[in-house]
């Protein structure tokens, strides 16, 4: 089974990103033939400044590898350092209706948002479904907000194995962890850098520490017993706990006497041990660029055999010979 999955260079990571799709794409290694990069072409519809895109395309990359992305096991690349993924963009364009891109809800969410669109972000599912079709995906895991991209992909392949008669495409499946589909932010909302109500990964205690004290609660005092249930601070904990420390966390809950913050630094102490051994593997490549560029060569090296034999056969397909 080839699988199939990419996150944007966007600054530090959040556990939106960790528990919504890096932990479950590097999981993947282990279940199928796992093709996973580094979207660096996509943030380019909202980074325009080089130092911080070659800044976040490094850490991303070390990131996932500190987080145990094996390159033997997984072909693991940067976007941009494999191009026919540009050549197979132009070639589905002319396949993809404007009412199917004009009816993208992270196309329409932006807009409405009053971000100003260019054609770069209009066409990013295109440039999306290149990604998924160049490399024959079966499965593609995403969070909840990148499914109708996926369904996009497979409209765009039905099309095409339909002009040329031939089954040119394997229809991708979208694969989306139900329970965490959307990881909430210190508001209750998805957590997102564009909301600004993400918690950091890896950045220093005191750091996270803020992001964790903004958490969103109710009012009740110390002496009330508080709820769990639909509190954030729970929720966020539940990604982090075993089940033994979940319930001595609800019995603090119903026992009056502890207020927020205290489930609040109970929840930045297990976040800090969750994230602790991935720290020293994460400072080693920091400071060990070479390795890093190394293992990017070798799996754009990779890609790039099975994007440029894609490309082949279909500029043949097409006529362009
Ligand atoms: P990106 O970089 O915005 O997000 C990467 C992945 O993280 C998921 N995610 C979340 N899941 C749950 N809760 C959250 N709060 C949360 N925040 C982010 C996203 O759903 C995504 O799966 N367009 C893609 C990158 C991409 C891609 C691809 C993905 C480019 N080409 C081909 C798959 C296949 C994106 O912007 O994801």
């Amino acid at each position: 089974m080839r699988i199939l999955s990419g996150i944007q260079p966007s600054g530090t990571l959040h556990i939106g990103n960790y528990f919504g799709a890096i932990k479950r794409i590097i999981e993947s290694q282990n279940q199928g033939e796992l093709f996973a990069f580094i979207a660096s072409y996509h943030a380019l519809t909202s980074v325009k400044d080089k130092a911080v895109l070659e800044q976040n395309t490094f850490e991303a990359a070390v990131n996932f590898l500190a987080l145990g992305m094996d390159p033997e096991k997984a072909t693991f690349w940067v976007q941009h350092h494999v191009k026919e993924v540009l050549e197979l963009y132009w070639l589905l364009s002319n396949h993809t209706s404007m009412g199917l891109l004009e009816r993208a809800h992270s196309y329409k969410d932006k807009t409405a948002r009053g971000i100003q669109a260019n054609h770069g972000l209009f066409s990013y599912p295109v440039l999306m479904a290149a990604d998924i079709l160049l490399f024959d995906s079966e499965v593609v895991p995403v969070g909840k907000d990148q499914i109708q991209h996926v369904e996009i992909a497979r409209d765009i392949a039905t099309s095409i194995n339909h002009t040329y008669k031939q089954d040119l495409f394997v229809l991708p499946q979208s694969k989306v962890d139900e329970v965490l589909a959307t990881v909430p932010g210190t508001d209750g909302a998805k957590m997102s850098k564009s909301y600004g109500n993400t918690i950091d990964m890896f950045n220093t205690k005191k750091k996270i520490k803020k992001q964790v004290m903004r958490i969103v609660t109710d009012s009740k005092e110390l002496d009330e017993a508080k709820e769990w249930e639909n509190c954030n601070i729970y929720k966020l904990s539940e990604l982090f706990m075993n089940e033994d420390e979940l319930k001595e966390l609800q019995t603090r809950y119903a026992t009056p006497g502890e207020g927020y913050g205290h489930f609040k630094l109970a929840l930045l102490d297990s976040m800090t041990e969750y994230f602790a051994p991935y720290q020293e593997k994460r400072e080693h490549l920091l400071a060990n660029p070479k390795e890093v560029h190394e293992i990017l060569a070798y799996g754009a090296q990779k890609a790039s055999k099975i994007a440029q034999e894609k490309m082949r056969i279909l500029r043949d397909v097409v006529g362009l010979i």
